[in-house]
């Protein structure tokens, strides 16, 4: 029989939802490629959600559809290298609907009504009791999508906490009734704490398309001069003089995620660092333009290799489905592996007995 992998395992992934923002960029993006780039694992799967995208967006597919481009270029511009990363669609690996639908159950509707995050979605979509039974399950989905590729770390947002318990709980119960079958995965958190929920640029807490909010990867030079030339700062810091509150002040946290010394050599070089400019302006006389120039100058320089490499991406799109076409066939070898591992544990492997 085929064992569980020892190998040194990530696996992550985003609904096609959107286009993805500088929030994804900060709380998983950038740190998923230097992940691919430290050279520690053995294998990264990245996967792009689109039957969980379904799961709250069954009656607009062309929609999900539409986004699973705008996701792979997002993808390929952060400089994900499918020489490295195992970049993939997930209708692709009918194998993680198979798991899914053995794990369910292990898994009682009471305890997936306690799931925070899930609890948090329903109310965020105003779902009530009309949740669609594919939506309220996603956590037994998400955990095949974690097992089937013996994933053990699990690089996610805070949000997603929940998440991961509860797929360490079904991993726990499948390997104690059935026997040794699944991996446990962990979570891997951002280790920037300004980074892992970068808020809105309108200081609301969560940068999201439905609330319009969001600066995009896709955005030109001038729609990002724009957003944050407007961005909310402190209400209360209305005068040059008054002083001004840096902790919730979506400025200075995007600053916190994006900007290091160097940019101040460059851009800013009358302050050395980002505490000498926070001291300023808490103590009053620093006014918001001079910050969000600032803020501009840095998202500039770190967006415009991204967006360089988007534009290009987007002129060979065929390209891009063929990475995930072959991303594909690799995730579902090792899908199909597990599959037979749990297949086999259910005594449901009626034919491949000698
Ligand atoms: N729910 C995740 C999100 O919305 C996407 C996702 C699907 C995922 N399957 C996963 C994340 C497995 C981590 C592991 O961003």
């Amino acid at each position: 029989m085929n064992k569980i992998s020892e190998k040194n395992i990530v696996l992550t992934a985003d609904r096609p939802t959107g286009r993805l923002h500088i929030g994804h960029y900060a709380g998983s993006l950038k740190g998923r490629v230097a992940l691919q780039n430290s050279g520690k694992f053995d294998e990264i799967f990245i996967m792009i959600a689109d039957a969980q995208a379904l799961t709250d967006n069954a009656a607009a597919p062309d929609k999900v559809r539409a986004n699973v481009t705008e996701v792979v270029l997002d993808y390929l511009a952060c400089g994900l290298d499918p020489d490295k990363s195992t970049l993939f669609i997930q209708s692709q690996i009918p194998e993680l609907t198979e798991l899914a639908f053995y794990y369910m159950n292990l898994v009682t509707v009471a305890r997936l009504k306690r799931n925070p995050t899930v609890k948090a979605e329903i109310q965020a979509r105003n779902f009530k009791d009309d949740i669609p039974v594919g939506f309220f399950t996603y956590p037994i989905s998400q955990t095949a999508d974690i097992t089937a590729f013996d994933a053990t770390v699990v690089p996610v947002g805070g949000d997603q906490l929940p998440m991961l318990e509860q797929a360490r709980e079904i991993v726990r119960s499948f390997n104690s009734v059935y026997g040794e079958t699944l991996a446990e995965p962990k979570e891997l958190l951002p280790d920037n704490a300004a980074c892992a929920r970068l808020p809105g640029i309108d200081g609301r807490a969560k940068m999201s398309k439905s609330l319009g909010n969001c600066i995009y990867l896709a955005d030109s030079a001038d729609e990002i001069r724009t957003k944050v030339m407007n961005m909310y700062t402190d209400p209360n810091h209305l005068r040059l003089d008054d002083k001004g509150d840096t902790k919730d002040n979506p400025v200075f946290i995007y600053l916190t995620a994006f900007s290091n010394d160097g940019h101040f050599e460059r851009y800013l070089s009358e302050y050395e660092n980002l505490d000498a400019l926070k001291a300023h302006y808490e103590r009053g006389g620093l006014g918001d333009v001079k910050v969000k120039k600032f803020l501009n100058d840095v998202l500039q320089e770190v967006l415009a290799p991204v967006r360089a490499r988007r534009e290009e991406w987007a002129k060979h799109v065929p390209d891009a489905y063929e990475i995930l076409r072959l991303g594909g066939v690799k995730a579902k070898a090792a899908a199909a592996k597990t599959l037979g591992r749990v297949r086999s544990a259910l005594r449901i492997d009626y034919f491949s007995d000698k």
